[in-house]
């Protein structure tokens, strides 16, 4: 079973997938992952991310190990690691670099210790319509940008990063605003995709929602 989790930056998408993943065992990919990895190298190195080619390059040099690997520098999710992760996901070279990578893993899904899985979930805002078109389900999450903006501000708060929350909303406001108004892969839900707000849900109904449609599906398959 492959499912997507598609929506804008801190709609929930991270926690709801991550929790569906180990109520169905299912492997679980953070698309957002191999956007900042190519930005956060390009950031280590003293790149330019508004320039396509040498993106693409690094792009194309990306492997997991690698990703992982610069996964465990703070920066990886800081807000410079959000900001430079949305310059070079705008750039279609690096999209198409990246695509492969993403979609063989729905065909051989392991789980974090290098297991097979019988199934993986996707978080990110194209897996629904590009990286996963055939997924068996989608869903689109999002809530209103001051709630988006107060959970990643709660978020870096609690990982101890310096900011606060007029900057948080503000970078929260030029990111939906690159994301949704770009020419490739802009923000948008999957035809089939199941659509909903979450500024007003707890977590616990957001899962339970989601369970509900899910074990549907698997009834009836
Ligand atoms: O989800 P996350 O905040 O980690 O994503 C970082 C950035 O990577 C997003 O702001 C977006 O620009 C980009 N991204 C994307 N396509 C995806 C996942 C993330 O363009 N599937």
């Amino acid at each position: 079973m492959i499912i997507t989790i598609d929506g804008p930056a801190a709609a929930g998408k991270g926690t709801l997938a991550s929790v569906l993943a180990q109520a169905y065992k299912l492997a679980y990919f953070d698309t957002g992952m191999v956007y900042r990895a190519v930005g956060l190298d390009m950031y280590l190195h003293n790149e330019d991310p508004q320039n396509e080619k040498i993106a693409e390059k690094y792009a194309q040099n990306l492997t997991f190990t690698h990703m992982h690997e610069l996964a465990k520098n703070p920066d990886f999710r800081s807000a410079i690691g959000g900001n430079y992760a949305s310059i070079v996901s705008a750039h279609p070279k690096v999209r198409a670099a990246l695509l492969k990578m993403q979609q063989d893993f729905s065909k051989n899904p392991v789980f974090a210790d290098g297991t097979p899985a019988e199934g993986a979930i996707y978080d990110g805002r194209d897996t629904g319509t590009v990286v996963c078109p055939h997924a068996d389900i989608k869903f689109f999450i999002t809530a209103s940008t001051e709630v988006r903006a107060m959970r990643r501000f709660k978020e870096f708060q609690s990982k101890g990063i310096q900011t606060d929350f007029e900057t948080v909303l503000a970078d929260m406001k030029s990111r939906d605003e690159r994301d949704s108004s770009r020419a490739t892969a802009p923000m948008k839900p999957a035809e089939d995709a199941i659509v909903f707000d979450t500024s007003e849900m707890s977590i616990e109904d957001v899962f339970n929602f989601c369970l509900k449609i899910i074990d549907k599906k698997l009834k009836n398959s």
